[in-house]
């Protein structure tokens, strides 16, 4: 017997999916991460952003790609070290290259949601301390500020910042992203300045648009935590790890009042400062001596995450049940070389939010295709299209047509259940 049963989405849910500039884009050599690739060690395989997906001249074909999928709601992301190469210098040609991007967007019938800082900043910006600085604060803002009003007629839709957190941690607890630091005080002060740029951001983009719609919010990266056994002092561990990792960040970005130890006061005075609930969910944490353990006997995706759907569901449920705005999935995913499992991963998933319980609004799948995947460079394929990035041909994974049939039936059937899922791994 299958554990696969046919199920259907509900009426106001939306797929699509996301991706993030420097993973994509190919071709600059002014941000960041092109300059920590630089040093060997930094990226696995020895890879770049250089190359990526050429996405910056074939982002035509990929959009047609994406809409001959059915995908019609699409995350992307704006390169800061496009549009301000050097400080307060601001390039209207690359600008007026993701206007053509996302008039093309709209010709295919994609609604699009930008980002606005994804992980990775211009060279300058870095050098000058980047969110270490309170400095950073303002110059993120006027770079937000030129790409708002050059966007305002095309997109209704922003994330400001993507996973704080994650950018705080890698990049100053454990220093395995730039600038590679250790020290959890900067993790503290790097998160409380992204925390400013999100509350003036959201503030000023309203501003912008006035009484024109628009949906402002964040992609959070939360995780579910728990102890590795009955312990209650691994459970106690677990639940600080939670606080500082998300909880009080969410509380921040979200409220406007700083949670401790991120801060104190309110700057900005306190309020709402999301339009939607953004969540990236891909794993849980299981803690042991504030140590993340594995458990015994999980099915794991290639690079040891454990795949743990029912978190999704968690998740939606505390932050509804805190936050109270529609739930937008801005990631969920999973990295699958083979792509054995990733049909079931996204069955799994969605059967968590399509209850019809909660106001699940969209869910973005990430990703599109494979890309430039951080440190752990070309070589860890999250895509449902599969990209050759020596000869830059993309192939539609097994997954990518479940994804594409799924979006197109609104409900997965019993023949794509004999089609995709019926060979999917077990536990
Ligand atoms: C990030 C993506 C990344 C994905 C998979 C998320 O944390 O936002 O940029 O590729 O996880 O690791």
């Amino acid at each position: 017997m299958s554990r696969f049963v046919p199920y259907s989405l509900p009426d106001n849910l939306k797929l699509g999916c996301a991706t993030a500039a420097t993973q994509i884009e190919g071709g600059d050599k002014n941000n960041s991460w092109y300059a920590w690739s630089q040093t060997t060690g930094h990226i696995r395989d020895g890879s770049s952003p250089f190359r990526a997906n050429q996405h910056w001249q074939l982002y035509d074909e990929d959009l047609q790609l994406m809409s001959e999928m059915g995908i019609r709601d699409y995350r992307f992301g704006i390169e800061w070290s496009r549009i301000e190469p050097s400080e307060g210098v601001f390039d209207d040609k690359a600008m007026e290259h993701y206007r053509t991007e996302i008039l093309r967007m709209i010709q295919y019938g994609i609604h699009p949601l930008v980002t606005l800082h994804h992980f990775s900043n211009p060279i300058w910006f870095e050098k000058m301390g980047a969110f270490e600085t309170r400095e950073s604060v303002g110059l993120f803002q006027r770079y937000a500020a030129y790409v708002v009003s050059h966007l305002s007629d095309l997109c209704t839709d922003y994330v400001t910042i993507n996973e704080p957190n994650i950018y705080a941690v890698n990049g100053y607890v454990f220093g395995s992203w730039p600038p590679g630091k250790n020290s959890l005080l900067m993790y503290f002060k790097v998160m409380r300045n992204l925390t400013l740029c999100h509350l003036h951001a959201y503030r000023d983009i309203h501003a912008q648009y006035g009484a024109k719609e628009v949906r402002v919010g964040f992609a959070n990266h939360l995780r579910v935590f728990i102890p590795y056994n009955k312990n209650p002092v691994y459970a106690c561990q677990a639940l600080i790890m939670k606080y500082l990792f998300q909880g009080a960040l969410t509380k921040s970005m979200s409220t406007g009042k700083l949670a401790f130890p991120i801060g104190w006061t309110a700057p900005l005075g306190k309020g709402r400062y999301y339009d939607y609930i953004g969540i990236n969910y891909y794993t849980r944490s299981v803690i042991k001596n504030f140590k993340e353990k594995d458990l015994p006997d999980r099915l794991r995706n290639d690079l040891g995450w454990d795949i743990y759907p029912e978190g999704l569901s968690i998740l939606c449920n505390e932050q509804y049940k805190k936050y109270q705005a529609p739930i937008w999935i801005t990631e969920n995913g999973t990295c699958d070389k083979e792509d054995q499992f990733r049909s079931a991963y996204i069955y799994d998933h969605l059967r968590q939010i399509t209850d019809g319980k909660l106001p699940v609004e969209r869910y973005y799948h990430w990703t599109f295709m494979d890309n430039f995947e951080w440190a752990e460079g070309e070589s860890a394929p999250f895509g449902l299209v599969k990209c050759d990035f020596e000869t830059q041909e993309r192939t539609i994974r097994s997954s990518g047509r479940f994804y594409s049939e799924m979006i197109g039936r609104r409900q997965v059937t019993p023949g794509m259940i004999e089609l995709y899922l019926n060979n999917s791994p077990t536990e």
